[in-house]
């Protein structure tokens, strides 16, 4: 069955057409709507830009930016000659295929621009969230191996270059006073390169990305995807966002994390749609007025905003024109029954639950746009995917009985390794044939899944995967500090925030002002998102014999339920 076909049949609400969709499908029909799938010649900047310019569309406006201060508009074929120039300088510096290079910036044209022009040239592009401090900057470039970097002068600071051997080059957008050794001007740059430039073909199997991201020990992991991720996010863009050549789409989310890139990049410009980039903080009116603004129709953000706006109120609703939009959906975290029941009263749509993670590169289990939404769950695998919950020795649960969320092996954007890290790849695949998430659910009678919780301590703050060990490294860095562990807090808002205990050194008191200070240490030190809200002194923590922060106790204190089996706990 072709996917337009396929499109056609999914959204009804008859579960008939469901599984014969899901029945019929092949990868195949979705991979014939890339002409590599006849030339061999792929690349991810020229399917989501090049294609539409060379197919007549290139007038079209690819992006409309906006922030505080700039509200600029992009078409195709200004983004193909910009993103051309940007590979061009790249390659003038003799970067190219394989190589790893970083962005580090706001959200701007000028993040996309360069990203695009990453790309272009073959290499791979690392994406960081503003909001890191050195010490997530520094293990993230080093790990990867970074060649280069595209940042701001306000970021420079952050980028301890004698600790980075391997960055050569140093590409900064905005005026610097004073130019230091190293560092290359981006706009100049621009100016002086050509706007033709052949891309590197290369095959579905070369790296794409790179985003890091974090597990319950160890430092953050290097999630390494690779081309043939498109087509996953060409299919989920139709499928799932429902995007029509006419759309103007917004994504709300930074492509310093994986929905910011898989869907606030590759699937809307794959499918050719008008894609919004909003630059700036949260602020309920300034979403408001993008949205009517921009007659946006279609809008993928995530709980913890929903909730934010939640609580602004149906007020502040009211004063704007949201009757552009048609579709809702939601990523990140458990999306409340309660918010998608306001969703449906106050914006008058549905927000549709999706469910991935950055190793999963794509959307797998979903809402789709017309299949009826139990709210609370996540909706249904996709056509193409098969999802199944796991007991603890690999075997495939019944219905309604929580276990492992499991996803049987391959699919297109399943992430292709973990950087620098075989071992840590191989633990998702310790049952054959099953990618295991991490995630707990169950299925219902009828095929939907219910997200129960994680299986193990990551916490999720806003929608941002922090791990535990992380942050617990950075602390103990902190001179008063001895022994510290981290764990996730339950939060009306923000689904869970960062609670930390900790033991002192001697001659350190606990102190309000001990407090704040631990607090601005990690969030100067690692990043804001990454800070623990909440700080408790202990005179000792709970640990095995062999010296582990026993977190599930740590979890049962703050939650005052009963610690389990405490048998491995030191004394
Ligand atoms: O625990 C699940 C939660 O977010 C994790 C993945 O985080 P990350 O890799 O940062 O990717 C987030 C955006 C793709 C998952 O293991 N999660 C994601 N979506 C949902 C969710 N939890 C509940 N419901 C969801 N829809």
């Amino acid at each position: 069955m072709k996917i337009d076909e396929l499109q056609a049949v999914v959204p009804t609400s008859n579960m008939g057409p469901y599984e014969q969709a899901y029945n019929n499908f092949q990868w195949e029909d979705v991979e014939r709507h890339f002409t590599w799938y006849e030339t061999g010649k792929v690349n991810m900047a020229h399917e989501a830009i090049d294609r539409h310019v060379e197919e007549g569309r290139g007038e079209k406006a690819a992006l409309l930016y906006c922030d505080a201060n700039r509200h600029e508009t992009y078409t195709f074929s200004q983004l193909r000659a910009s993103s051309n120039r940007f590979g061009n300088v790249l390659r003038k510096y003799g970067i190219g295929k394989g190589e790893r290079v970083f962005i580090f910036m706001p959200r701007s044209p000028e993040l996309v621009i360069s990203m695009l022009g990453v790309l272009k040239v073959g290499a791979v592009v690392g994406p960081l969230f503003e909001a890191f401090m050195e010490t997530a900057v520094k293990d993230r470039l080093q790990d990867s191996g970074a060649v280069a970097l595209v940042t701001t002068p306000a970021l420079l600071s952050r980028v301890k270059r004698e600790e980075l051997p391997e960055l050569r080059h140093i590409f900064v957008v905005g005026n610097m006073d004073e130019r230091e050794q190293g560092i290359i001007d981006f706009e100049t740059e621009m100016l002086m390169s050509s706007e033709e430039l052949e891309p590197e073909w290369l095959s579905r199997e070369d790296g794409l990305i790179i985003h890091y991201t974090s597990g319950s020990t160890g430092k953050p992991k290097g999630v390494y995807h690779v081309q043939n991720a498109m087509i996953q996010h060409y299919y989920t863009g139709k499928m799932v966002l429902d995007l029509r050549e006419d759309d103007v789409y917004w994504c709300t989310a930074d492509p310093g994390w994986v929905t910011g890139t898989s869907y606030g990049i590759f699937a809307p410009w794959l499918n050719g749609a008008t894609n919004v980039i909003r630059g700036g903080r949260f602020s309920p009116e300034d979403w408001y007025r993008t949205i009517e603004r921009h007659e946006v129709t279609i809008w993928y953000s995530a709980p913890t905003a929903f909730r934010m706006l939640m609580s602004a109120g149906e007020q502040v609703v009211a004063n704007y024109d949201l009757s552009s939009l048609r579709h809702v959906l939601s990523v990140g975290e458990p999306l409340n029954p309660e918010v998608v029941r306001w969703g449906w009263q106050v914006y008058g749509q549905r927000i549709h639950d999706t469910w991935w993670m950055t190793e999963t590169g794509g959307q797998l289990i979903c809402n789709y746009p017309e299949l009826p939404i139990k709210p609370g769950s996540m909706g249904k695998p996709l056509p193409g995917i098969q999802a199944v919950i796991l007991d603890d020795r690999g075997q495939v649960l019944p219905p309604n009985r929580m276990g492992h969320l499991a996803i049987r092996t391959p699919w297109p954007s399943m992430m292709n390794r973990i950087w620098n890290n075989p071992d840590k790849f191989q633990e998702y695949f310790r049952f054959p044939d099953w990618y295991v998430s991490g995630d707990s659910a169950y299925m219902d009678e009828d095929g939907y899944f219910w997200f129960q919780g994680r299986i193990d301590d990551v916490i999720n703050s806003s929608g941002e995967r922090i791990g535990p060990f992380e942050v617990e490294s950075k602390l103990l860095e902190h001179p008063a500090i001895a022994e510290a562990g981290v764990i996730g807090k339950p939060d009306t808002v923000r689904g869970e925030i960062i609670k930390a205990f900790v033991a002192l050194r001697d001659g350190y008191t606990a102190s309000e002002a001990l407090q704040q200070d631990i607090y601005r240490f990690v969030k100067e030190g690692l990043s804001a998102h990454a800070a623990p809200r909440e700080i408790e002194f202990k005179e000792k923590l709970p640990k095995t014999r062999s010296g582990k922060i026993m977190r599930r106790v740590l979890k049962a204190w703050e939650l005052n339920l009963p610690t389990g089996d405490l048998s491995t706990i030191e004394d």
